[in-house]
């Protein structure tokens, strides 16, 4: 029987991921391991806690002795490494936070695996999930391509540039096997209401001002967590070694109108005139470094692996905000302590 690492399975797309595997692969041992940071939530992932071929694993990548005696325990045959710090904002404002976890972690979890796979590395493979926002940022026109250079901007993406470009070395130097996909901004069920789509659900549901930074003419490539989880699967399994696939929606957005539109689906779901939840959007101060547009030419994948989207941005939007609407202790519980120190941070304090 195979083992299978996962590691951030409790956050956002890693709890897609974790239910994707476990349910589609009952042959497969797979390990979640997760330090359950500000991000990390089992209450994502309740529906697969108690599958047999499943564990979880509380831990912390940035300890190395303590990754290295779970690789000499368990012998993983997989990894796919998605446990990160994965907010740009909370980079700038604690850049070392997103060294430790996204540079060393990542290490300790390439040297365990090579110690323990030595020079027998058939059947193993390490996945690397990373993301667009490590090749800069892209003018007018124009998209990432896999060729694209590394030229980061924020410290979250320097950071994440850093770990892929160590990945790659450990492929180089060492012969380890990995695979890399950068990919686009996520959304979908059980995102943490600190980036754009669910922080503005909560602030629309509860009638708060919905911060929009600079013009809001910034523009993103938007994917449902679910159609990353699949493209993850794909990968995991038909991908090449030593490759690198950028995954995207072929779904850009300006931020405004993403917010006008996110704005009238809520309208209608919570039975409000249209143009209501609108009122709300302000022009706040300018994330420092704001990188313009990112959009993924997601061709390799769909050439060599057959992967694309399967729903449209609307379809899961819609899925998105029904999500949210019927978990709303969720979004108490993740919304509460910490988190409201967070946002007077973040928003009451700095922006004006
Ligand atoms: P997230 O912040 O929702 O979840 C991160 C998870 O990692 C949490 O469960 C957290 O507890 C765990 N974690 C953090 N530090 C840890 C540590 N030191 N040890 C063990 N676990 C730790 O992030 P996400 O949005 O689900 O992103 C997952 C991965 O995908 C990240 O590597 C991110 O860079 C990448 N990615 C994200 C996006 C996106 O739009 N969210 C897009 C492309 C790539
Ligand atoms: P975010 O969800 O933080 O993802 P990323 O920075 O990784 O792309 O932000 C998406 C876009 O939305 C980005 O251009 C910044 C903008 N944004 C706002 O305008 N207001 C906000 O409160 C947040 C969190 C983001």
């Amino acid at each position: 029987m195979k083992k299978i690492l996962i590691t951030g399975g409790a956050g956002f797309i890693g709890s897609h991921v974790v239910r994707r595997f476990v349910n589609r692969y009952p042959n497969y041992q797979i390990y979640n391991l997760d330090a359950l940071t500000y991000a990390g939530n089992l209450e994502n992932i309740t529906d697969i806690e108690n599958a047999p071929h499943y564990t979880f694993v509380k831990g912390d990548i940035t300890d190395a002795d303590f990754i290295h005696a779970l690789f000499e325990k368990h012998r993983f045959d997989g990894v796919l490494h998605l446990a990160a710090e994965s907010h740009v904002d909370r980079s700038i404002t604690d850049p070392l936070a997103f060294v430790k976890t996204n540079v060393i972690g990542t290490m300790n979890l390439l040297n365990a695996a090579k110690a323990i796979w030595k020079d027998n590395f058939e059947g193993k493979r390490f996945y690397h999930i990373s993301t667009d926002e490590v090749y800069g940022s892209l003018g007018a026109t124009g998209l990432f391509t896999e060729t694209t250079p590394y030229d980061p901007n924020s410290p979250y993406s320097a950071s994440k540039a850093s770990s892929d470009h160590f990945v790659r070395a450990y492929g180089e130097t060492y012969g380890l096997p990995y695979v890399i996909t950068n990919c686009s901004n996520n959304y979908g069920p059980n995102h943490f209401p600190e980036k754009l789509i669910p922080l503005f659900i909560n602030n629309i549901i509860n009638n708060k001002p919905l911060p929009v930074y600079g013009d809001g003419k910034y523009t993103r490539d938007w994917l449902f967590v679910e159609d990353h989880a699949v493209a993850i699967d794909l990968v995991f399994h038909e991908g090449k070694n030593h490759e690198t696939y950028n995954i995207g929606g072929f779904n850009e957005w300006q931020n405004i109108d993403l917010v006008k539109l996110l704005c009238q689906q809520m309208d209608k779901k919570l039975g409000r005139a249209d143009g209501e939840s609108a009122k709300l959007i302000t022009y706040v101060k300018d994330r420092p470094g704001h990188d313009l547009r990112y959009a993924i030419d997601a061709s390799k994948i769909n050439k060599e692996l057959g992967w694309e989207p399967s729903v449209t941005f609307e379809q899961g939007l819609e899925k998105t905000i029904d999500w949210y609407l019927a978990n709303e202790a969720w979004l108490k519980n993740v919304t509460s302590g910490d988190y409201q120190k967070y946002y007077e941070q973040q928003y009451d304090k700095q922006q004006s």
